[in-house]
């Protein structure tokens, strides 16, 4: 089971946190070639494996020039930590298919074929794997692709199944994951399937009825960070709200480690850390549907309420507590203490009021239709971008800044400065 790439998702402190659960296979934050190769400090500190990653360590990068690929792979091959490194060929958002990256070189398998062949050719001495969508727009060619790619000397090809259009829309197509399983049994390329992993049972019945040599978790691994070890072990782990404090706080200390216990440290974490809650307050034991955006149990214990907020204000007061307490005794009796409170409780109103959003992100990245009406009002009042594009977007912006000499925004700056 492999972590996938996640934009602002998977930095190093969570990479460390899914390695501490058993990941094997780690992708870093997508890294633009270009910046790479001006010398982008947030680029480079994407090159960092964290101390636990003892498995495999991949970067992706986003790129359609040959030469431009080579060079990052010499630089990249000589930071000395990356196992592999992955071309981006999936993103569909406008930014990077604007630009011919992304998803659009799906367009032309022909030109994404020479572009791989030209950095296998250059045998810099790292593989070179490739992650795509069944297609580009809303056309589906994944075996033409696959069997360009195949040809040109991939190791592996990740296929998410869905086209580049459907975004996180229907659920991902997992025969045509099959059938290119089938066409490329003779092949030393490994095939990857992806798209709503969301438990180990999931994922070990793709695995049996497709016959992917891997599966890739994306959401389900923000989720729940132990999938992990429950893939490993077969065994689902429920685990208490208590279990779960004890599980976020480590991630705060492995936001601590890396961005450093100060003030500086703490803004630079702030741009990832409160984050996460967006995926890890989805959780769930009795659910196995990531899509599901409000938890109606009705009674629930004010500290598994908390953790199951999807605000986004409640998200930041969790991660400071995390950050400020000492231990997981003191972290669970200042979040209780939170939980109980009335600044909470009128917080929780609103949400519930608001139709129970209240601004967490990521709903579109749903493709189970929710069946109460909170949920399908809510959903059509979110705009169209999903987590993803979003983040592609922030990126965008922040290398316009960059390329016009303007200042970042202080939380983006965080970003830089720290990397991922
Ligand atoms: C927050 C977020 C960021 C992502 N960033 C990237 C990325 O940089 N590169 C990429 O190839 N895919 C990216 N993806 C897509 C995932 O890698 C994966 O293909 C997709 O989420 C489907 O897998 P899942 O159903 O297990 O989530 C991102 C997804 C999410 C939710």
């Amino acid at each position: 089971m492999i972590l996938a790439p996640l934009t602002r998702g998977c930095n190093l402190p969570y990479r460390r946190l899914c390695a501490d659960f058993g990941c094997k296979v780690a992708f870093g934050e997508m890294i633009y070639a270009r910046n790479l190769l001006k010398g982008d400090a947030v680029e480079h500190a994407r090159l960092r494996r964290a101390p636990n990653e003892g498995g495999l360590f991949g970067v992706q990068i986003a790129t359609n020039d040959v030469e431009e690929a080579v060079a990052s792979l010499k630089l990249i091959k000589a930071a000395g930590q990356i196992d592999f490194v992955d071309l981006n060929c999936g993103c569909p958002i406008n930014e990077a298919t604007r630009r011919g990256l992304g998803s659009a070189m799906l367009r032309n398998p022909n030109r994404l074929a020479e572009l791989v062949l030209g950095i296998v050719e250059a045998d810099v001495g790292i593989p070179l794997t490739v992650k795509v969508r069944l297609g580009a727009d809303n056309k589906n060619n994944v075996m033409r692709v696959s069997k360009e790619m195949r040809d040109a000397g991939a190791a592996a090809l990740t296929i998410h199944g869905r086209t580049a259009q459907q975004r996180y829309s229907n659920a991902a197509n997992w025969d045509e994951i099959a059938k290119v399983v089938a066409e490329s049994r003779d092949s030393d390329m490994l095939i990857v399937g992806n798209g709503d992993i969301l438990t180990h049972e999931d994922a070990r019945a793709k695995i049996e009825s497709t016959g992917v040599d891997s599966v890739m978790v994306g959401r389900g691994a923000l989720e729940k960070p132990w999938i992990f070890q429950e893939f490993e072990t077969g065994v689902r782990w429920n685990p208490s709200a208590r279990d779960r404090v004890a599980v976020y706080r480590r991630l705060a200390q492995y936001n601590k480690d890396h961005f450093r216990d100060d003030a500086r440290g703490r803004k630079m974490a702030s741009y990832f850390f409160p984050w996460h809650f967006e995926f890890l307050c989805r959780y769930h034991s009795s659910k196995n549907d990531i899509q599901s955006r409000w938890i109606d149990d009705g009674d629930m214990p004010p500290l598994d309420t908390l953790l199951a907020c999807k605000n986004t204000f409640a998200h930041r007061r969790i991660a400071d507590i995390l950050w400020d307490s000492v231990g997981d005794e003191e972290a669970v009796a200042k979040l209780t203490e939170f939980a109980e409170g009335g600044e909470f409780s009128s917080l929780l109103s609103a949400v519930i009021g608001d139709g129970g959003g209240g601004g967490g992100g990521g709903e579109e990245l749903s493709n189970i239709p929710g069946n109460d009406k909170k949920v399908r009002k809510r959903r059509s009042m979110k705009p169209k971008r999903t987590e993803e594009e979003i983040e592609q977007i922030r990126a965008e912006r922040k290398l316009k800044r960059e390329r016009l000499g303007m200042t970042d925004h202080e939380h983006v700056n965080g970003g830089r400065r720290g990397g991922n």
